[in-house]
């Protein structure tokens, strides 16, 4: 019996890792991406993704099962496509040009019984009043009579090493109950566990609820840390000691802002649908937005201040910004409040460096020289700010022989260490 075939369109954070765990489920998966750089690379067996380690895309290619390419003709006689392209905003508006673009692409190599998911985030409504009349025009087929359909958001957390995609249950749903049956049967070969849903704009909404919730508790953690701080509060502490309670509570930290791909984006998609289709605003997802862009400039505002303390100006001082990423242990600086922490001290004339492990350096913004961290560097800068904290960084060494740091993380410990 031939394997199953799947097409994953987009072979990035998240289409990745799915190709690599269809794979290993024993399917014969085409990883489809017009991006022909990505492609030459994972053809070569080199990964840019953390979480998929070079040995195992090595393991993946060397099966004679996963194909990069691309070509949208090698997605011929595919039985699933999964799509997991990009969907930024563009003027604060939704951006579905690569939705559509992966619809027209695929539509032509649809047949009867086949499905199609869409895994990327979007607002409610996407699957059904986008992709499904898309895919219908462009294949001349409909659904859910001739193929099937469904929406299944991505929950992967990339650098978590105990979330991962197969231990991490995953929301399933269908245009009706055949595609949702189809769609459940094909994650259950992928997933420890399956959670079907009624439709899919619930299951659209599901992941937003979950990035606006995480974006809106950040937002007042962010607000609570400034007003702390000119109250004179040690928000920190209040922090892990609210976290002791054992119900009713989830400790959020504080930090220079979000970035990424989703929680600056996501809730706007959500925001953006309420608007257009009641006339109204989100208004929780409005604020939690303005309070996390003013992380950046509040950041910069307490370095000027600290360096002000010991008779140092920002213009010319020497700075040690550690991590430009958005989040710790990765390198992507998609959306990065660090970059924007960066740009700020570096229009301010500081000589800014940056310790940046995962970053690849065409992505390092211009003006910021990278540097190893070593006791040298530590010890030369009239700041060290702990911007983005990956745990593979010294912060004993940092704490040892800092003039002053500033840590938006709470990682460092030490009579120079001043806490966001
Ligand atoms: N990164 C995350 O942690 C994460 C988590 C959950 C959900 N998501 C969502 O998943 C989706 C994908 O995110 P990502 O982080 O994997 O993006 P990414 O940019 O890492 O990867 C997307 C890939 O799609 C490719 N692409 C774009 N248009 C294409 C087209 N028409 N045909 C084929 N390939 C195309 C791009 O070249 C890119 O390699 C987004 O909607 C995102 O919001 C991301």
């Amino acid at each position: 019996m031939r394997a199953e075939k799947l097409v994953v369109i987009g072979q990035g954070y998240v289409g990745l890792p799915l190709a690599m765990r269809a794979v290993e489920a024993g399917l014969d998966v085409t990883g489809l991406d017009t991006d022909s750089y990505r492609v030459k690379r994972l053809v070569a067996g080199e990964s840019f993704v953390e979480d998929v380690p070079a040995d195992r895309l090595g393991r993946a290619l060397g099966s004679g099962r996963y194909h990069p390419t691309t070509d949208y003709a090698d997605a011929e006689g595919f039985d699933v496509c999964v799509i997991t392209v990009p969907t930024p905003l563009r003027n604060g508006v939704p951006d579905l040009s690569h939705v559509e673009q992966a619809g027209v692409g695929i539509g032509p190599y649809l047949r009867p019984g086949c499905l199609v998911v869409l895994e990327s985030t979007t607002y409610p409504g996407t699957t059904e009043e986008l992709l499904r009349p898309l895919l219908e025009s462009v294949s001349g087929l409909r659904s859910p009579a001739d193929f099937h359909l469904g929406y299944s958001p991505e929950r992967i957390d990339p650098g978590n090493p105990v979330w991962r995609l197969e231990n991490t249950p995953k929301v399933i749903s269908g245009v009706d109950p055949v595609s949702l049956e189809r769609a459940d049967t094909f994650y259950r070969r992928l997933v420890d566990r399956t959670v079907p849903v009624g439709s899919t704009q619930v299951a659209e909404l599901t992941k937003l609820i979950e990035n606006t919730f995480r974006q809106v508790n950040i937002a007042l953690i962010n607000e609570l840390t400034m007003l702390s701080h000119e109250l004179g509060i040690d928000v920190w502490q209040a922090i892990d000691a609210a976290g002791t309670k054992p119900f009713g509570f989830m400790p959020f930290r504080p930090g220079p802002g979000v970035g990424g791909h989703c929680l600056p984006v996501d809730p706007c998609y959500l925001s953006w649908q309420v608007k257009r289709r009641l006339g109204r605003q989100f208004r929780f997802i409005e604020l939690a937005n303005d309070v996390n862009h003013e992380m950046p400039a509040h950041v910069t505002a307490r370095i000027m201040a600290g360096l002000n303390r010991s008779g140092r100006a920002v213009n010319g001082a020497r700075l040690l910004l550690l991590g430009l990423s958005y989040k710790k242990n990765t390198g992507d600086l998609r959306d990065s409040p660090a970059l924007d922490v960066a740009q700020r001290l570096c229009g301010l004339g500081a000589d800014v460096r940056a310790v940046e492990p995962y970053a690849e350096s065409h992505q390092i913004p211009t003006g910021v020289l990278v540097v190893p961290l070593t006791e040298q560097e530590v010890r030369a800068a009239d700041a060290v700010v702990v911007v983005t904290d990956h745990d593979v960084f010294d912060y004993d060494l940092v704490a040892r022989h800092a003039r002053y740091v500033f840590d938006a993380r709470d990682r460092c410990v030490g009579p120079t260490v001043e806490r966001l």
